[in-house]
């Protein structure tokens, strides 16, 4: 059994890193799609082909449930995938749905109409697809009202973190809140809504102070998975542990291991 965990590269490691520690006796199997990253400057039927092929290569190795661990091909292709190429017997699901619940202070599944929350101005990090998609914002609209939200796109940080030039990613992710805080001096939230920046989060909450409240997915994502295998626990599939790349394994490798701060080997996809 495996649970199947996608993203366009290194950054659904965050993901991955939180749903094993929640669930230690889960197999999951991770695919980075290392050799077509980053998404987030692709466009929406790029973004909906390279997922599909991606998910469909975790589906081949066994898994039943796949979740996409990037907001990019959550935002781009996911609606588009489920009404449209998802077999039956298959589930996948995205990440920004759990984060705007905990956001908007709901439970899982909680679908009355939408009311006022403590949020008021927020900050919405995230890839230019993601952007531009603006799946966030009818997310949040279905289930909020009178929340402001302002978007930057990061462009640049997902392509630092990749090649492991970190100072690089600081440097941008200082420039991107600027433009941010230009936009909106005082957001009271903010969302890092790419799964890579998590690994940049003390650089996001130094740029935008102590005062905003930086809302990461992967513990949200962990939960909201806990809680569906409860319900589901036919979707834990039949595939084994692995980690798999399309791109170059012992380099995908290092770089896994330098984020992770522990080994982890990944093998071609
Ligand atoms: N980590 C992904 C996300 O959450 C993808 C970034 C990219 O490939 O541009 O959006």
């Amino acid at each position: 059994m495996a649970v199947g965990i996608f993203d366009s590269g290194l950054g659904g490691l965050t993901v991955l890193d939180a749903v094993s520690n929640r669930l230690p006796d889960v197999p999951f199997a991770y695919l980075a799609d290392s050799a077509h990253a980053p998404y987030g400057v692709r466009t929406a039927d790029d973004i909906f082909e390279l997922t599909c092929q991606s998910v469909q290569r975790l589906f081949d190795a066994g898994c039943d449930l796949v979740i996409l661990a990037c907001n990019t091909a959550s935002a781009a292709a996911l609606r588009r995938m489920q009404e449209s190429w998802v077999p039956p017997n298959k589930r996948v699901l995205g990440v920004f749905v759990p984060l705007i619940e905990a956001m908007t202070e709901r439970q899982w599944g909680d679908n009355s109409p939408p009311r006022e929350v403590a949020v008021k101005h927020v900050a919405l990090f995230a890839t230019p697809a993601t952007v531009a998609s603006r799946a966030f914002q009818r997310e949040l609209a279905f289930r909020a009202i009178g929340v402001d939200v302002e978007a930057q796109a990061c462009g640049g940080v997902v392509d630092a973190i990749e090649d492991g030039d970190m100072i690089l990613a600081e440097a941008l992710v200082r420039s991107h809140v600027d433009a941010l805080k230009r936009k909106m001096p005082l957001p009271d939230a903010a969302i890092l809504g790419c799964t890579h920046y998590p690994l940049m989060q003390d650089a996001f909450q130094a740029a935008l102070g102590g005062d905003v409240k930086v809302f990461s997915q992967a513990a949200l994502v962990a939960d909201s998975l806990a809680d569906y295998l409860e319900r589901h626990p036919e979707m834990l599939g039949t595939g084994d542990a692995v980690n798999l790349t399309t791109g170059e394994p012992s380099r995908v490798s290092d770089r896994a291991t330098q984020f992770l701060r522990r080994r982890i080997e990944f093998v071609s996809a």
